[in-house]
């Protein structure tokens, strides 16, 4: 079973972790930079979560649009889908702290352009909507274009350049770190004005995450729907997740929301179907490890990089 027990350390216990997969009492499992992959249905993992035992989820289903996952089959009927996704938000619901949060992230195609918002909708009995933010891939600003996307030729339809991030929250009332994931002032003089603390401010719920140009396959980390490291890391800033709290991610894929997590210091937890995804996202937190580690060597001091650094740190203004 795993226990994940409110504020400790130690969440989720299970046989063995380390080099090899473990089991919890029903599913496989690996703990890696202190997240842990469960090869489980989430449905079924989520029922052995404890209660009120998780502080944010942030997570990006199928959007049962035909996306070749190894082993899902993403195009179920419609209301089989809604139905599915309405019993994963319990599910998570369930789990969550009464000021938790779930950022799901959904998106929509041309051709099925209601989606996302049913999918939304299946939630809606479960969850208060509390913020609905725009996740954009490519912005078009003049007469230029920023981001990347895939191009359709189409009589009919534009370019698809962006997908929902719906933030539900159990009262709709839950604080959030706006500041985290702020910007600085344009115009400097509001500081004083508008009586602020700092030179921070709220940048809105249109947020422009570019995906980065990858050259070969590898660099996918074997998973054909996987999203930018810097969207979960957002999401759990903007949460105000602190140090050790408990990071849920239902649909784990290749690992992106426990990335985040690690970087961040928190505790990941993610469910994942199939076992080569599993994998990937094992491979991809060991190697986050591993660049931990070399670059926490590298700024010790003593060493020739952390001399460099001493000497340009007071030049840098420069
Ligand atoms: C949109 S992808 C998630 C991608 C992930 N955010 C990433 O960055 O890699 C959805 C994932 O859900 C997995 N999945 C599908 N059904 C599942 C289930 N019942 N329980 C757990 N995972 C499931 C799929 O195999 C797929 O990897």
């Amino acid at each position: 079973m795993i226990v994940a027990a409110k504020g400790t350390e130690r969440v989720w216990s299970f046989d063995s972790g380390g080099a090899s997969w473990g089991t919890t009492a029903r599913f496989p499992c690996r703990e890696v930079a202190g997240q842990t992959v469960v090869l489980a249905d989430c449905l079924a993992a989520l029922e052995q979560l404890e209660p009120e035992s998780v502080d944010v989820a942030v997570t990006s289903p199928p959007y049962n649009i035909g996306v070749a996952y190894r082993s899902y089959a993403d195009r179920l009927p419609r209301a089989a889908y809604l139905d599915w996704m309405g019993q994963v938000g319990r599910g998570v619901a369930r789990a969550l702290r009464p000021d938790g949060a779930l950022f799901l992230n959904v998106g929509s195609t041309n051709a099925d352009p209601w989606v996302a918002m049913d999918v939304a909708a299946a939630l809606r009995s479960t969850f208060t909507l509390q913020n609905h933010i725009l996740w954009a891939k490519s912005l078009s600003v003049g007469d230029d274009t920023f981001g990347h996307f895939k191009p359709i030729n189409s009589q009919r339809f534009l370019n698809h350049n962006f997908e929902s991030v719906f933030h539900f929250t159990k009262t709709g009332a839950v604080s959030v770190d706006r500041l985290a994931v702020g910007v600085p002032f344009k115009d400097k003089s509001n500081i004083a004005r508008w009586g602020h603390k700092q030179d921070r401010r709220c940048a809105g719920n249109v947020w422009f995450i570019p995906y980065r140009t990858v050259r070969s396959k590898a660099q996918k980390f074997d998973h054909p729907a996987g999203y930018p490291v810097e969207l979960p890391l957002r999401c759990l800033r903007l949460h105000g997740a602190k140090q050790g709290a408990v990071v849920l991610d239902p649909f784990v894929g290749s690992g992106t929301t426990l990335l985040a997590a690690a970087r961040l210091n928190l505790c990941g937890l993610g469910f994942e179907v199939d076992a080569e995804y599993g994998h990937a996202a094992v491979r991809r937190l060991e190697a986050e490890r591993e660049n931990a580690k070399t670059a926490a060597a590298n700024h010790r001091p003593g060493t020739a990089r952390h001399r460099r650094d001493s000497f340009l740190a007071p030049r840098l203004p420069l």
